[in-house]
């Protein structure tokens, strides 16, 4: 695999692990970030252990839908061969985006949404598109209307398996329309990173009682490294294992909807 991959979150618990384990692997990152400074941070430390590693860092606030536009628009076609769409985020709270969105789901679904569709001009046909999506995509439903939740809506937890869930139904849909590409899902399972501090008064206990019965970083990530290595598409890799996609998310009916119904929110031309 020659050309650049793509992490986003490259700054987060898991991406900089990503991002080490490419680099050590001999392969080019090209480091997705909002927070410049702490990318440049996450850069220097990786090359004290990987001196030959090959990090370009490059702006993406996954918020911002004309970040996202400007991000893709910059890439230049065939010198990226795969997406990770590592980034996530869980809102303590309901704030709207500046496209009006809801937060959680701007960051973890509509961004990743029009980056992928985006990059699919630059990419080649059978680039590896991974997805990170949470095992709480099995404990939700979606609709079309829950793309834009109210406020009154709002649940941390449960907002946020719902961005993943609609990131899962885009993959699946996405292997679908194009099906050279090999899109695959990686679910990290719990992992002790700052997304797991919810706010709450209880989480310095959560830290000593919790936190350390969670996987490292490094152990999290593996699931989506074996998934930008894997040779076939439309998988779904958690733990050791390398599944087919559970029964319980195959609908494509649904996955057609969403796609559609975030068509019409998002224009991929625009
Ligand atoms: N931790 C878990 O137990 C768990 C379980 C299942 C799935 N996941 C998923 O795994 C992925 C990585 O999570 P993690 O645990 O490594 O979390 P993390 O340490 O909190 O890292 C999250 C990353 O996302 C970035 N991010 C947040 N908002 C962004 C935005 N608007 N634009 C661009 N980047 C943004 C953060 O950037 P900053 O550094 O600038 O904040 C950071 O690099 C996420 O998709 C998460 O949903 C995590």
């Amino acid at each position: 695999m020659n050309g650049r991959i793509i992490v986003t979150g490259a700054t987060g618990s898991m991406g900089a692990a990503a991002v080490e384990y490419l680099a050590a692997e001999g392969r080019p990152v090209l480091m997705a970030c909002r927070n410049l400074a702490k990318a440049g941070a996450v850069r220097a430390d990786i090359l004290s252990r990987v001196p030959e590693a090959d990090l370009e860092i490059r702006q993406l606030d996954l918020a911002s839908l004309s970040s996202v536009r400007a991000f893709a628009q910059a890439i230049e076609p065939g010198s990226v061969v795969a997406l990770f769409n590592n980034a996530g985020v869980i809102s303590k709270g309901y704030h709207p985006s500046e496209d009006g969105f809801e937060n959680t789901f701007a960051v973890n679904y509509f961004g990743p949404w029009l980056l992928t569709r985006l990059l699919l001009t630059k990419l080649p046909t059978d680039a590896r598109i991974v997805n990170m999506v949470s095992l709480t995509c099995g404990f939700v439903s979606l609709r079309e209307s829950m793309l834009e939740p109210r406020e009154r809506d709002f649940s941390q937890l449960g907002t946020y398996a719902r961005a993943k869930r609609a990131l899962l139904s885009f993959s699946l849909e996405l292997a679908r329309r194009y099906p050279d590409l090999r899109v695959n899902l990686a679910d990290p399972g719990i992992v002790a990173s700052d997304m797991i501090d919810l706010g709450h008064w209880y989480d310095p206990l959560a830290d000593v009682l919790f936190k350390p019965l969670c996987k490292t970083p490094k152990a999290g990530v593996q699931p989506a490294l074996r998934a930008l290595a894997a040779a076939e598409g439309n998988r779904y890799y958690v733990g050791k294992k390398c599944r087919e996609i559970p029964r319980r998310y195959i609908d494509p009916a649904l996955d057609a909807r969403i796609w559609a119904a975030t068509e019409q929110l998002i224009s991929v031309s625009a």
